[in-house]
């Protein structure tokens, strides 16, 4: 019955919310070899050998939102707080320009510090000093004005992890000033003005079940992101969180697996929080189905204080150690690392 799931997965790209729920619910290892087999012949047949790979920039660890899972909520005063200075982010994208990278991610927390002035002003420095680069910001909520402010200024592409589709779920992980139709007015926005845009959750946080995943899932279905960032969830020891256990590297995978399957041109990180829980979390994530990977080119200096989870991986490489090793990596289970603006292939394309 499952393998009639998978089936109709490849082919239709598609399943109801009860079959969504069923193959999460009733998975085994069989299954998953099986969906990851499927997703790995999906990618290829759209990006062949190919893994991207971005240039994280972490802008900034000062934050106005106090999410419970995350590190650098605002009521964590333990927290160290810093941020980049304009041209301290122009400079990470410069050595990262040096290092081959033509893609940056500049990402922060939704620190005021970074109005439309300032960070369209790094926008259009790193346009005009690279033009052959694409900038993707990943700043929370802003109103829809700053995006297209932003959009204007040359940013093509936003990340907004959507955090969960459930309604209920979401306002168990946040506090009542943040709102689920908040983040998906944002997500609509962002769509609207013609950003690439990238959606995302947590795997194995909280409260978490199998039908909220299976929301997730047709969330994806319908709103079609250019990107999905998934990661397992990974305690913070100051946070209200802190006793839960971590999401596990299995069930990310096999989610990386399905969202391969619903959108074979997607792209899909490993994430570094695959990387936190396991070793080899993101070449398994590789293996499983993604197909992008982000070694951090923030300033070693400030890299462990971008703490949103506790054993944070890359914390004391350089920016140029941290690409080594992922290239390597990436070659250890047969996969190529290209450094070219990685921009999501047309559906129908095939190498
Ligand atoms: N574990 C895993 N991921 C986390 N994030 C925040 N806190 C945690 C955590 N404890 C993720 C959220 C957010 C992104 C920047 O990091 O999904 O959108
Ligand atoms: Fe950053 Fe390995 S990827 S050190």
């Amino acid at each position: 019955l499952l393998e009639q799931l998978a089936d109709k997965l490849s082919n239709n790209h598609a399943l109801t919310f009860e079959e969504y729920e069923r193959l999460i619910a009733r998975r085994t290892p069989a299954m998953a070899a099986g969906l990851a087999r499927r997703a790995v012949a999906a990618r290829k047949a759209v990006y062949g050998d190919a893994v991207f790979t971005r240039g994280l920039i972490e802008a900034s660890s000062c934050c106005k939102n106090d999410c419970f899972y995350c590190g650098i909520r605002r009521s964590n005063g333990a927290a160290r707080r810093y941020r980049l200075s304009a041209d301290e982010i122009v400079e990470c994208a410069h050595t990262g320009y040096d290092l081959g990278f033509r893609t940056f991610v500049l990402q922060g927390g939704e620190d005021s510090f970074f109005s439309d002035d300032v960070l369209c002003g790094v926008v259009s420095r790193i346009r005009e000093a690279h033009p052959d680069c694409a900038v993707t910001l990943s700043f929370g909520e802003r109103s829809r004005k700053s995006y297209e402010r932003l959009f204007s200024a040359g940013a093509e592409r936003y990340l907004l992890r959507h955090e969960t589709a459930s309604r209920e779920l979401y306002a168990r992980w946040h506090p009542a000033d943040m709102s689920f139709d908040a983040r998906m007015r944002c997500l609509s926005d962002l769509r609207e003005i013609g950003y690439a845009v990238g959606v995302g959750f947590m795997v194995g946080a909280p409260f978490q079940t199998s039908a909220d995943f299976a929301r997730d899932l047709r969330f994806i279905e319908t709103f079609q992101p250019e990107m999905c960032g998934i990661g397992p969830f990974v305690p913070h020891h100051a946070t209200p969180f802190a006793a839960y256990g971590a999401g596990t590297v299995e069930l990310t995978c096999y989610l990386l697996s399905i969202i391969r399957l619903i959108k074979p041109n997607v792209l899909l990180p490993a994430t570094t929080a695959l990387g936190t829980i396991a070793p080899d979390g993101r070449e398994q994530g590789i293996l499983a189905g993604a197909n992008v990977v982000m070694p951090n080119l923030s300033p070693v200096a400030h890299r462990k204080d971008y703490d949103l989870y506790d054993n944070k991986i890359c914390t004391g490489e350089e920016a140029a150690e941290c690409r080594g090793c992922l290239g390597a990596r990436m070659l250890s289970v047969g996969y190529r690392l290209v450094v070219d603006r990685g921009d999501m292939a047309p559906a129908s394309s095939a190498c």
